[in-house]
């Protein structure tokens, strides 16, 4: 596959994706969403693919959807097409993802970064959803995932205002889970998802799925969710090699991953 608006490479055993239309400051048209889903049915299919880094570049993580090809767009042609609803199965990976920003995250860009299961931010990162400035409101999650993330208040405050945030709010508000110089941002983000990559894949994907079930259900529910998924671990090698690694003071040699 070629891609047009993607770099996609696999390191070791981790999938980079690197959003590549810096002529746009990697605005998100319906080509990256294309591509994007091919990008990571491909790191899905490889076994060896542990984790996976989505990044832009230094200027622009991504700058929104593309203002250009929305502009002209009517109302019962993107209704009746549902647009941007294919962000959804983006936001589905099932391996974990880990955003990697620089620069801006606006609009579409910071509701792709927040479809990741964490956010490693570069001192130059600005999140911000902008739409209300030009006469909309976010498409892709914002309203729902941000909230989530930083909670109303700031939430209101960025969508109904338009303003950016920078990295230090943004970690301060619990939008990111960690800053770092410009310089180190490849390598944090590589550092924490060969981290990933080197554990037992089935704990590793069913940890994601009991954190991304906090947000879908109550608590008596998600607690319920996370104990069967606890019980089902000891159904596996790699639990009984993990704890006898620890118990015999030694590196533990999981066969699933
Ligand atoms: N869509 C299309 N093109 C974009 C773009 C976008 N979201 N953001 C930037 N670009 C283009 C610019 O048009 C410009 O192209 P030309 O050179 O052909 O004119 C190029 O990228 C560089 O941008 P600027 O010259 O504007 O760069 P700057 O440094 O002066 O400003 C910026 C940077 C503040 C990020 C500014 O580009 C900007 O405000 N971009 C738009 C941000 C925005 O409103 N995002 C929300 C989009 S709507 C959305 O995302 C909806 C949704 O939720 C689904």
């Amino acid at each position: 596959m070629t891609y047009e608006t993607l770099i996609v490479e696999t390191r070791g055993n981790v999938g980079l994706v690197t959003l590549n239309r810096p002529q746009a400051l990697n605005a998100l048209n319906s080509t990256v969403l294309k591509e994007l889903k091919v990008a990571y049915a491909g790191f899905h299919a490889d076994e060896t693919v542990g984790a996976i880094v989505l990044t832009g570049s230094e200027r622009a993580f991504a700058a929104g959807a593309d203002i250009k090809e929305m502009q002209a767009l009517q109302f019962a042609d993107i209704y009746k097409s549902d647009f941007i609803s294919g962000w959804d199965d983006v936001a589905k990976a099932r391996k974990p993802v880990i955003a990697a920003v620089s620069g801006f995250a606006l609009g579409g860009g910071c509701e792709l970064a927040m479809m990741c299961d964490f956010i490693i931010a570069s001192e130059t990162a600005k999140f911000g959803q902008p739409e209300i400035t030009l006469g909309v409101i976010p498409g892709m999650g914002g309203s729902q995932r941000l909230t989530r993330a930083v909670g109303k208040a700031k939430a209101m405050d960025l969508i109904l205002t338009g303003r950016m945030m920078d990295a230090a709010e943004a970690e301060r508000s619990g939008l990111v889970s960690r800053v770092v110089a410009p310089e180190r941002l490849l390598d944090e983000a590589f550092a924490a998802a060969e981290k990933i990559a080197s554990l037992s894949r089935p704990s590793v994907l069913m940890a994601k799925e009991a954190v991304n079930r906090a947000f879908e259900t109550t608590l008596e529910e998600g607690l319920r969710f996370e104990r069967r998924l606890f019980h089902s671990l000891f159904a596996t090698d790699d639990q009984k090699e993990g704890m006898a690694a620890f118990v015999e003071k030694r590196k533990p040699a999981f066969t699933h991953r």
